[in-house]
């Protein structure tokens, strides 16, 4: 079984070739993050109008680093399906990967499969095999039962997944996600966007012991909460300063110095991290799960990988930091096992966008 992946919900141009669920025979994306970056943050219709851009080059790339020996008809018989998400996410960025997906369904007579960005990210892990260079997988596939934390820019979310298709979600969260915290507290200290990876950097040389910083306490012990965390970094940045609440936050960077806003990511990263493994070593011991997988862009963290393995006491396989943020290798890896597994095609004549789709 051999599925194309096309992704385009946000602002990633991603296609994709994976067979029967465990091999990765190509993978592209192309980012349109550069020109959102003067912006601080993804604008919608710059994102959708690069994806109208890229979107046939990077399909194609995607079939001839599969099948660099083969003409574009032999490539497309290779391809026994198409599979596309069709939610979460941005309405014109979707539309443009769901009317691409529809259109080469019908014409090159591949049934089609309409997939969930969340789901696919937790599927992003099951990869364990490529020619390709430059990615390190893990050795095995997850075993289920699998606890799944899925931490992206959109989604904070905690899941236990039986078999494939038959999973609970067990909390998520009730304000902002963490990668958007990620991204707020950068753009409070003036690090550059996309937020994770910056204050992941700057966090090396910062002192994440400096600074005090508040944990959610909820009722319900599987959800999470980031936007006091939030505001608590940005008192705490307004304090060093010697200003009160009412001192402009985009005047931050200017004032706050190189150790300050170390010592700030490096403090905000500890706290940030503990908080979803907290609820994963406290799921992990309810549930008793033969796997444990994180998935989405946060998962690329260094620190949560470290303070995960830490505390659980299982071998935690992770997969290559290319795989976390958003790619279609995870979307063409889902369209695998729900076609080995019989699951229902999308009609390509009618699949809509779902830009608030949950799991
Ligand atoms: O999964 P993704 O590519 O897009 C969504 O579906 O949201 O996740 C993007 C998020 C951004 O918020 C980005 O700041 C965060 O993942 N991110 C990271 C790291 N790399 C990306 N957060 C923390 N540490 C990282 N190394
Ligand atoms: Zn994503």
């Amino acid at each position: 079984m051999i599925v194309l992946g096309i992704e385009s919900s946000c602002d990633e141009t991603a296609a994709a070739v994976v067979r029967d669920g465990y091999e990765l025979l190509s993978n592209i994306v192309f980012s349109s993050m550069d020109l959102h970056a003067v912006y601080g943050g993804v604008v919608p219709e710059i994102a959708a109008r690069s994806h109208i851009e890229s979107i046939i080059p990077v399909i194609e790339q995607a079939l001839e680093q599969a099948f660099p020996a083969l003409s574009t008809d032999e490539q497309w018989s290779q391809i026994d399906a198409i599979a596309v998400t069709y939610g979460a996410g941005l309405g014109g960025s979707l539309l443009v990967g769901v009317m691409t997906a529809r259109t080469l369904s019908v014409t090159k007579n591949k049934p089609l499969y309409a997939i969930n960005h969340v789901e696919a990210h937790v599927y992003a892990n099951f990869l364990t095999k490529t020619e390709l260079e430059g990615y390190t997988l893990p050795l095995k596939s997850p075993e289920f039962p699998v606890l799944a934390l899925i931490v992206s820019g959109g989604h904070s979310q905690l899941a236990y997944f039986r078999d494939h298709f038959d999973y609970d979600l067990l909390g998520q969260t009730r304000d902002d996600a963490i990668g958007e915290a990620f991204d707020k507290i950068a753009k409070i200290t003036g690090l550059p966007y996309p937020g994770g990876p910056s204050i992941a950097k700057a966090a090396e040389n910062g002192d994440d012991l400096m600074y005090k910083l508040p944990k959610a306490r909820l009722d319900k012990k599987y959800e999470f909460s980031f936007s006091g965390l939030k505001t608590a970094v940005l008192r705490l940045a307004q304090e060093q300063i010697g200003e009160d609440y009412t001192f402009p936050s985009f005047e931050l960077p200017a004032r706050l110095s190189e150790f300050q806003k170390n010592d700030i990511a490096a403090s905000f990263q500890r706290v940030a991290i503990e908080t979803v493994v907290d609820k994963a070593v406290l799921a992990y011991e309810e549930f008793q799960p033969k796997s444990v997988v994180i998935a989405g862009g946060v998962a690329a963290n260094q620190e949560l990988r470290r303070q995960l393995s830490a505390r659980i006491p299982i071998d935690i396989q992770y997969t290559d930091i290319k795989l976390c943020t958003d790619n279609g290798a995870m979307i063409a890896t889902l369209g695998c096992y729900k076609a080995m597994n019989n699951q229902a095609t999308a009609d390509p004549y009618s699949l809509q966008i779902e830009p608030n789709l949950s799991m």
